[in-house]
């Protein structure tokens, strides 16, 4: 498919056929697997797997740390479909491209989306291994046109309007703030703000993020949310902080992306403890 080609619902009905046709598992729930994060699929099982590079219409990832595979099965009681990785805008796509997953989750029957994601710690208060349940997000690229529901605007997939409010639901919080504390989890809050990457922050950037109420930053998940809740779906989220986002002209630290990814191996044991208990009462 090239870069000019609109995706419309039969684009999606039909890698969503082709997803059907490889499991008989009817999964209601999607988890999407930030950087370093993809050893939680491995908890599924009867797992039945699908490349993306095998499903009609879906992108291939090309960052180290996303596989780029789909798994089907049982989780903590639940039938769940697991995006090992994703598609970042900066990848090269289209936006539409990088939120098909999400549109054939709808398409699928899953009313409910977990993201998670790897992200810069912006609250200094908020160090590498801290995991975050996102309250909020400001989508900085959506907010000035880099938006995924830009463009013609199907009815039978959501409004041309949809309300961003209640983007990450209310209740789904709340359990997971009550599991984290059943559990001993040290639970942080806050608001991602959803950058357009692939370069990270300046100084002077990662202040300004501060000033305008951002607590993480990333590259991700902004977009994945704005068209699930399009469609309807509610939506849960968690950021690992994978580093401090370096708000110092003088420090002589550097972010990089062997630290994020070592960050999710040391963040999966408390995520999958919390997923599990999440799940579980959902
Ligand atoms: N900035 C942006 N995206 C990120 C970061 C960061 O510091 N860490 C992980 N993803």
């Amino acid at each position: 498919m090239d870069e000019n080609t609109i995706l419309t619902r039969s684009h999606y009905q039909a890698a969503a056929a082709y997803i059907q046709g490889r499991t008989t598992h009817r999964p209601q729930i999607g988890l999407i697997l930030g950087s370093g994060l993809n050893p939680l699929a491995d908890e599924v099982t009867d797992a039945d797997r699908v490349l993306f590079a095998d499903i009609p219409h879906f992108v291939q990832p090309t960052v180290e740390g996303h596989i780029g595979q789909l798994v089907i099965g049982r989780l903590a009681g639940k039938e769940v479909l697991i995006m090992q990785g994703r598609v970042h805008p900066y990848e090269g796509g289209t936006l539409q491209q990088a939120t098909l997953p999400v549109r054939v989750m709808h398409e699928l029957g899953i009313g409910t989306l977990i993201v998670t994601n790897a992200a810069g710690g912006v609250n200094p208060a908020y160090r590498p291994g801290d995991l975050m349940l996102i309250t909020d997000h400001i989508g900085l690229m959506a907010m000035v046109g880099g938006n995924p529901l830009w463009g013609p605007n199907d009815p039978s997939l959501g409004p041309r309007f949809p309300a961003m409010n209640h983007a990450y639901d209310p209740a789904l919080r709340r359990l997971a703030l009550t599991v984290a504390t059943r559990l001993g989890i040290a639970l942080r809050q806050g608001v991602y703000a959803g950058l357009g990457g692939p370069s990270f922050e300046t100084p002077a950037e990662v202040r300004f993020l501060r000033l305008i109420g951002a607590d993480a930053c990333g590259m991700s998940t902004v977009p994945e949310v704005i068209v699930a809740r399009h469609s309807g779906m509610r939506v849960l989220g968690f950021s690992g902080i994978s580093n401090a986002a370096i708000a110092d002209p003088d420090s002589s630290a550097e972010a990089d992306h062997e630290e994020v990814l070592e960050a999710g191996r040391i963040l999966i044991p408390t995520l999958i403890a919390l997923l599990r208990g999440v799940l579980a009462e959902m």
